[in-house]
């Protein structure tokens, strides 16, 4: 992204993504309850998205107490919430253009510390950004505020710039101090997401996978896997989708197929050890000559 001029519509349709995803979330943030049912939930979002004239970017991911990322509910889910610690993040695009943002619910009622965390984190940083910013330093920013309130970061977790058509493109926001790294430019637009944690501050991967994305294009002979292919290629690009808004009746097993071939490729769960908490905060930002403009408020 760096370095790339956007035309002042280009900039116009990441805005009308930021101001959808911004009511979104309010909504979808009020229907967080204990009882209520993830996958409702996630059709809830990814409709009114649609509504409001706008397409989800990604599936929204659904994360629990331990888990920080890519995580949401299949097909016939029958989840339900319980006194937990609920992290969603929800992707909104206008043609290809995108706005990108999360935030954490506290159901158990115990984790006031842990959400303040990563907001308090995700202020300090947009506080910083302008023009010639290292992204180090914003890093930097965001581990100091997490660890003011006891906290870790999770380090391998980082925000983003994003692309047309590109959920995840340069430059890398990490989420503790790294010298000698990328200055941001005017014009460049990113997601800045902390995630704090009473863990170990690394997530590794888990065994749910409900969420691919495009690899690249290939001849693929299987009918259903061809299927599959041309939704995705047709409907999604190289934006993550999820195996719930499949159209294929047999998509699990067409997307193993494809995955095999490294036509698709999937994006397990995320999640800390087990027992421990995680939270999040996220915001979309225009880097502007005197500072930044948060689409995603
Ligand atoms: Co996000």
């Amino acid at each position: 992204m760096s370095g790339i001029d956007l035309t002042s519509e280009q900039y116009a349709m990441h805005r009308e993504a930021g101001e959808i995803l911004a009511q979104v979330r309010e909504e979808t943030v009020d229907r967080i309850e204990v009882g209520s049912s993830h996958l409702e939930l996630a059709e809830f979002a990814e409709s009114r998205i649609r509504e409001l004239g706008g397409r989800p970017a990604f599936p929204m991911n659904i994360s629990i107490d331990h888990e920080a990322a890519h995580g949401t509910p299949a097909r016939d889910d029958d989840a339900t919430f319980g006194e937990e610690l609920v992290n969603i993040d929800i992707g909104v695009h206008v043609d290809g253009w995108l706005a990108d943002s999360a935030t954490t619910v506290d159901l158990r009622g115990s984790h006031e510390d842990l959400v303040a965390a990563s907001e308090e984190a995700l202020e300090a940083a947009i506080e910083l950004i302008e023009p010639g910013i290292e992204t180090g330093v914003l890093g930097g920013a965001i581990e100091d505020a997490i660890g003011d309130r006891g906290y870790r970061p999770i380090v391998n977790l980082s925000g983003h710039g994003l692309g047309h058509w590109e959920q995840h493109t340069g430059p890398n926001i990490p989420n503790r101090y790294i010298k000698d790294t990328q200055p941001l430019e005017l014009g460049d637009v990113v997601a800045i997401e902390p995630f704090a944690t009473d863990g170990s501050g690394r997530v590794e991967d888990g065994s749910d996978q409900q969420i691919y994305a495009l690899e690249r294009e290939a001849p693929v002979r299987n009918r259903s896997a061809r299927a599959v292919l041309d939704q995705v290629t047709e409907e999604f690009r190289t934006l993550p989708f999820a195996v719930r808004w499949l159209k294929e009746r047999r998509a699990e097993m067409a997307l193993r197929r494809l995955e095999m071939q490294d036509v698709v490729h999937g994006y397990p769960v995320l999640q800390e050890r087990e027992g421990a908490y995680v939270s999040q905060a996220e915001h979309t930002v225009i880097v502007t000559e005197d500072g930044c403009e948060v689409t995603t408020r």
